[in-house]
């Protein structure tokens, strides 16, 4: 049934995660209901960055930094595996690119987001979050037709897959399945309560930052590397060990595998001392392989759209797999202005996907071209290199603006 407001169009996104939630906020001019099938109690207890691209969209979109409570990134420290600083440079996020660069505990963003999706005192009316409502498949992309795990099925002017990884929705868009490959690395990560960090001074000064503020420090090795940042008011330490995955033969892609702390000491026990310090901190670790896409032909068919994960999953490198998939959602609210008719859908989906696809899979690439372990003789490029183009963005109409796409007339 069409809906009963013109000026709406009736949208279901599968998946409440970074992109579900974003693109549930980004649209919340149109009728949208959220179907997640978990029931979304926690998030995975890790950290995540986003960048002041991100962070922009989403504080237009009312993101409350005292419910983050997320350090901003104030410098960036890179050290030797032996623990001599190869630099230290200042960052001027707010400065330089109009908002924060944010380290934030992912529950806590990940209930900010859940919060401007669905709170009353938002623009428009709040998204409806449906849990424990698997999305089996997507059964018809250009009818906009989608079953649920019970059966159920449900129909919308747009899907908006945001899926993650394993997207079925990528299914429905590509006609087959696919699998990501896997990169040669995985990663161990681990929060480290402040309390643990005591003894050592060097140690807790990552987590305490200095006198001007804090920041990112990563220890880098030349086929593995040790990255911490301070969350959650700099009472956690956020620490990602990215190793071979020679060894780590236990890895695997899901998120929530346990790590062996014994091996993740021994990737590194060439480090220096403050590094395996750090790592004996940790009360425990996961564990995962990293994986990655190549990019993929197109996003979207008829009535669907892929984002976030499922669009473009990337190797986290750069930390920008959570400002990609909020991007991908604001791009969503300018094409999707309020009135759109429900007959101009998929031509809106292909504007969507040439909004976002040569940034997007830009900022892919890089994450797996250059910052994957080097090749013997190679050397580690860092995220650094790329700041300017990963944090100088400014929105889609901008972006629109600045490549001659023509937007449509909003209402
Ligand atoms: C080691 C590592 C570190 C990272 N660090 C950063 C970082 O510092 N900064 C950054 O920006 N990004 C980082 N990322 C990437 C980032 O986590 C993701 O890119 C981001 O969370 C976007 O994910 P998403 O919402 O697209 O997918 P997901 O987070 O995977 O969410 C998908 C959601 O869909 C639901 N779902 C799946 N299938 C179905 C279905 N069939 N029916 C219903 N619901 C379904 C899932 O339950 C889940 O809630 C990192 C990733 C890794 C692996
Ligand atoms: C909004 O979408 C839901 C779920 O698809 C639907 O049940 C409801 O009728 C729609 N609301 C309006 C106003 O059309
Ligand atoms: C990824 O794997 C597929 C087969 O599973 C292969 O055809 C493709 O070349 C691989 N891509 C890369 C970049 O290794």
């Amino acid at each position: 049934m069409p809906n009963a407001d013109s000026s709406q169009l009736d949208v279901l996104i599968i998946g409440a995660g970074i992109a579900g939630l974003a693109a549930a906020t980004a649209l919340r001019h149109h009728n949208v209901t959220i179907l997640e099938q978990s029931r979304l109690k926690e998030e995975v207890g890790a950290a995540i960055h986003l960048g002041p691209n991100a962070a922009k969209i989403a504080m237009e979109w009312g993101l409350d930094l005292n419910n983050l409570n997320s350090p901003e990134t104030q410098w960036y420290h890179e050290l030797g595996h032996d623990g001599r600083t190869h630099f230290k440079i200042p960052i001027f996020a707010r400065k330089e690119f109009g908002a924060p660069w944010l380290l934030n505990h992912r529950v806590d963003l990940h209930n900010e987001l859940r919060r401007l999706a669905t709170t009353e005192d938002g623009p428009g009316k709040p998204a409806v979050i449906r849990t424990a409502s698997r999305v089996a498949e997507v059964q018809d992309a250009e009818t906009g037709k989608v079953t649920l795990a019970d059966g159920e099925v449900l129909s919308a002017d747009v899907i908006v897959a945001a899926d993650g990884i394993h997207s079925i929705g990528r299914t429905a868009v590509l006609g087959q399945k696919l699998v990501a490959n896997r990169s040669g690395h995985s990663a161990y990560r681990a929060l480290i309560p402040r309390e643990r960090l005591l003894e050592n001074p060097r140690a807790l000064a990552i987590l305490d930052g200095d006198e001007k503020g804090m920041g990112l420090t990563t220890f880098m090795g030349s086929d593995r590397r040790l990255v911490a940042y301070p969350c959650r008011k700099g009472t956690l330490l956020n620490i990602v060990a990215i190793v071979p995955d020679s060894e780590a033969e236990s890895s695997t892609e899901e998120w929530q595998v346990l790590g062996d702390p014994e091996k993740l000491l021994d990737s590194f026990k060439d480090f220096c001392e403050d590094a395996k310090f750090i790592l004996r901190a940790a009360p425990g670790c996961n564990l995962w392989q990293l994986r990655e896409q190549d990019p993929l032909p197109t996003w979207t068919k008829g009535r669907v759209i892929l984002i976030g994960d499922a669009a473009h999953a990337m190797l986290p490198h750069q930390g920008q797999g959570g400002g990609q998939a909020i991007e991908d959602a604001e791009a969503l609210g300018v094409v999707f202005p309020p009135s759109t008719p429900s007959s101009a859908v998929p031509e809106r989906l292909e504007l969507a996907q040439k909004l976002r696809y040569e940034r997007a899979t830009r900022i892919q690439s890089y994450s797996r071209e250059k910052a994957l372990g080097p090749k013997p003789g190679e050397k580690v490029v860092n995220a650094q290199e790329h700041a300017h183009y990963n944090f100088g963005y400014a929105g889609a109409r901008d972006w629109a603006a600045k490549q001659n796409i023509e937007l449509p007339a909003s209402a």
